[in-house]
């Protein structure tokens, strides 16, 4: 399928592993030119340099925090014209309410929420402009059906949601489309973290925690990254364009729920 997105340029956030570097890959793979950021150069190096192997795209690199505000403002000085957004970082920590601190909440909403809305105010103008944007939110299942351990992500994540429902309400006659992509249970850095996490506070190991989540899967196993990012590419095209507002997941159908 022709997806129409040569010639168009994306920023893809927590592009350096995982699921952000998944979606640039995929991304690259259909001829779109990238910005891709991370907090770490050499990560974020050795991920442009697979993408120019793969693709022949040459990334350029937007080192950074976005959860900083400070440091999103500084990649409004270092980027040109931005047709598609992909907003992902890594994930706040597992926990029960009664563990996390004050600090710890402002640094998830950080992360999570002020971090999406801070990047989709540095491009929201030049879309509208050209009449023409795509944004896409990495989120997760947890806002379809939380998971009991993650309360930071499951509540920032609902507010990205409303955000990102908000957004496409408003912007869509501009030829914007905004959406959200939720993923379920992938083989990344974050799972291999929550496994751990998961692991050590019931005495089991990992791998017996990683066969625990695939046993809930329909699928009857864990999802890979790049079958997330194939529906990124896809939303990010001109084929997508009357899919706006929405939250899809990726989940081996984890989610039982029927819409
Ligand atoms: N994998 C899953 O099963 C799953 C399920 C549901 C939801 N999610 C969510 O989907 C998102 C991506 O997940 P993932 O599995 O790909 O995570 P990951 O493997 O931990 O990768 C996270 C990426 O984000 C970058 N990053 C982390 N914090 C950042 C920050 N403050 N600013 C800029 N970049 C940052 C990391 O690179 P640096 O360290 O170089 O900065 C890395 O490239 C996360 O929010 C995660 O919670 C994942």
């Amino acid at each position: 399928m022709e997806l129409g997105l040569k010639g168009k340029t994306a920023l893809v956030t927590g592009a350096s592993s995982g699921l952000g570097a998944a979606a640039a890959m995929a991304l690259a793979q259909e001829g779109v030119e990238l910005y891709i950021n991370s907090r770490t150069e050499e990560r974020l190096e050795a991920t442009a340099v697979k993408i120019l192997e793969k693709t022949g795209i040459r990334a350029k690199l937007l080192i950074g925090d976005v959860s900083k505000g400070a440091d999103i403002q500084h990649f409004d000085t270092e980027v040109g014209q931005v047709d598609i957004l992909v907003s992902n970082a890594g994930g706040p920590p597992p926990g029960q309410f009664t563990d996390l601190s004050g600090e710890q909440w402002q640094q998830a909403s950080d992360l999570v929420l002020i971090s999406a809305i801070n990047l989709t105010r540095m491009v929201i103008d030049g879309m509208i402009k050209r009449k023409w944007g795509r944004l896409i939110y990495l989120t997760s299942i947890g806002v379809l059906q939380p998971i009991d351990d993650l309360i930071l992500s499951n509540t920032y994540r609902a507010g990205v949601t409303g955000f990102c429902k908000t957004v496409a309400n408003n912007y869509s006659r501009y030829g914007i489309t905004a959406n959200c992509v939720c993923p379920g249970y992938t083989a990344t850095e974050r799972l291999a973290q929550l496994a751990a996490s998961r692991a050590e506070e019931t005495g089991t190991s990992v791998e017996k925690v990683i066969e625990a989540f695939a046993s809930v899967v329909p699928a009857g196993r864990i999802g890979k990254p790049e079958e997330l990012a194939a529906l990124v590419a896809f939303l990010a095209s001109e084929r997508a364009a009357y899919i706006t507002g929405t939250s899809i997941p990726v989940d081996g159908g984890a989610v039982r729920s029927l819409i």
